[in-house]
């Protein structure tokens, strides 16, 4: 395991992180899962497939790896990032050939008024992070912007459509002007640790390109662990 300066406070990049052998073995899973299986002839439009719930039903042996992993990146985010975090969940993302992610950060401030009093756990995210459990692939890579959105992006937010900030916030964000970027390359064992404010998408993969996305919460109450 070796950490990675990528030169922002905001972004961190761990490769080697799981061992092949366990990343091969979450590519089977996800290959011989009804998920896949079901999508031949039946391919979703956006060519990315989302396993949802059904990779809380791995194998008990990757599922306590996949446990033990999220408990050490809660350790990695309390050291570089000074937050006690909660996973809140995890998903196995399937890229197909041209599938991409367009511009978006997994957290801005105007879904947190929208589902109280439990927090809607999509929207309460503090740290995102991306695992490659393949790199057999052109392309794919994960974009980050440097610096989280500023108060300048809520003020544009509240002028543009103050009737639907949610909608606005995700509108604009491909027009807010990209200073800087972090440009992740994918590395099978490697998974890249960003604050969910940071703006970011995924360019375009040739080859199927496989993910396992985790987001992290500060409140306990959203904790996968105890919703699983
Ligand atoms: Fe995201």
């Amino acid at each position: 395991m070796n950490i990675v300066d990528t030169g922002s406070k905001f972004i961190l990049r761990i490769d080697n992180a799981l061992d092949d052998k366990i990343c091969d073995e979450i590519r089977s899973f996800a290959e011989n899962s009804p998920t896949f299986l079901n999508c031949v002839g039946n391919m979703p439009e956006s060519k990315i497939l989302s396993f949802g719930s059904e990779i809380y039903t791995f194998n008990n042996k990757i599922s306590r790896t996949i446990s033990a992993y999220k408990f050490m990146l809660s350790q990695i985010i309390y050291k570089y990032f000074d937050k006690i975090v909660y996973p809140d969940s995890t998903e196995m993302m399937y890229f197909f050939p041209g599938a991409n992610l367009g511009w978006h950060p997994d957290s801005h401030p105007f879904d947190v008024d929208s589902t109280p009093p439990i927090p809607n756990t999509q929207y309460h995210r503090t740290i995102s992070t991306v695992f490659y459990i393949n790199d057999d692939y052109g392309g794919g890579e994960t974009v980050i912007r440097t610096e989280p959105w500023t108060d300048d992006f809520i003020r544009k937010v509240k002028q543009t459509n103050p009737k639907n900030l949610n909608e606005a916030a995700y509108n604009l964000g491909h027009e807010i002007s990209i200073d800087s970027e972090y440009v992740s390359k994918p590395k099978k064992g490697s998974v890249i640790i960003f604050d969910s404010r940071c703006y970011h998408k995924a360019n375009p993969n040739w080859g199927n390109r496989i993910t396992l996305p985790t987001w992290f919460g500060e409140d306990p109450r959203v904790c996968e662990f105890f919703k699983n």
